[in-house]
């Protein structure tokens, strides 16, 4: 008698305990291990550096890397200057501002088109000029995160009805010239819009989670008592801070223009982790979180690594 009244419950729990199981599988994320966290303080933008890597005193302003710049010719030593010495002007003439023209000749060709595509990127005017500081942002109208390489690749989907995937040259040149003509002004993400916060949040935490067959996080390479700042195959990870302020970057070694995600893509190579493709939502909120990380520090675009 008892043991009949007790079998429906047990099948219950029985049944319960593999819903759970199977919402661990297919629901949920695999359980992975976290990078120990950096403490890293969103408000304090790019000053977040200060206390972090600390190299920002050799890179914070042009007079800073004007006195540092001997540290270039150190092989030790030029990781310190995150590269800025790589920026604008600072370098001869290179292909990134070539990229720059392109760009501009691009816009002006789907422009002629229809001549929504240019207010459609400047939200309601055609002055484009310092709104790509303001990126990524939260588009009300649309719901969702945009970056800059977003906005180009939206802009011209609803007006024109053109593919301009984001990651391919004609994307990323558009990206350097919209970019370019920010130059000079802070980066300024909106750290008090909650659905920017929300992608911080998420972006934070693929930063320090470990993937892939070397269990690497971004962070196993980008933070203090990392492999930041030591040689590692011929190249030295730097801090993650100030690093958004150049993208998109034309890349000297291979020739071509890299966009930001292109870079995500290329270092989840290096961790032998699977990549995404830019524009995913994943990487969205990896942007999120590293611009906010340079928040402060004026846009540097063309640059040249
Ligand atoms: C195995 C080590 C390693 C891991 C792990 C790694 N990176 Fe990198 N990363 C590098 C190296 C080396 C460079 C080139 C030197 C530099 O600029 O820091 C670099 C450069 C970058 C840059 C460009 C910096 C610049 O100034 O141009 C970004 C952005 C970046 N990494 C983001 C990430 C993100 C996001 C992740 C995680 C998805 C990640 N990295 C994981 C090694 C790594």
């Amino acid at each position: 008698m008892h043991d009949r009244k007790r079998t429906p419950a047990l099948t219950a729990m029985a049944l319960a305990l593999c819903a759970l199981a199977a919402g661990n599988v297919l629901g949920e994320q695999p359980y992975r291990e976290r990078y120990p966290d950096a403490k890293i303080d969103p408000a304090k933008g790019v000053e977040g550096d200060v206390g972090f890597s600390d190299t920002i005193q050799y890179w914070r302003t042009e007079a800073d890397l004007e006195r540092n710049a001997g540290l270039a010719d150190k092989p030790a030593e030029q990781w310190k200057l995150n590269w800025k010495h790589m920026d604008l002007d600072r370098i001869d003439l290179h292909p990134g501002h070539l990229a720059v023209d392109e760009g501009a000749a691009l816009v002006k060709k789907l422009a002629a088109r229809d001549p929504a595509f240019l207010t459609c990127l400047g939200e309601g005017s055609a002055e484009i000029k310092g709104k790509a500081a303001a990126y990524p942002k939260f588009d009300v109208a649309l719901g969702r995160i945009l970056t800059v390489e977003g906005r180009i690749e939206q802009c011209a989907k609803s007006v024109l009805g053109e593919d301009l995937p984001q990651g391919k040259p004609p994307n990323t040149k558009i990206s350097v010239y919209f970019k370019s003509l920010s130059a000079g002004v802070p980066t300024k993400v909106d750290i008090g819009n909650t659905k920017v916060m929300e992608a911080y949040r998420r972006g934070e935490q693929s930063f320090y989670v470990r993937t892939g067959q070397l269990n690497m996080a971004c962070a196993s390479c980008h933070v203090p008592g990392s492999i930041m700042g030591h040689k590692l195959r011929g190249e030295t990870p730097t801090t993650p801070f100030g690093d958004t302020a150049h993208y998109p970057t034309y890349r000297t070694p291979v020739g071509a223009l890299e966009s930001l995600q292109e870079r995500f893509a290329r270092c989840h190579n290096q961790m032998r982790t699977q990549p995404l493709k830019p524009g995913d939502p994943a990487y969205t909120d990896l942007e999120v979180f590293m611009t906010v990380l340079t928040n402060g520090y004026p846009i540097s675009v063309p640059s040249a690594r």
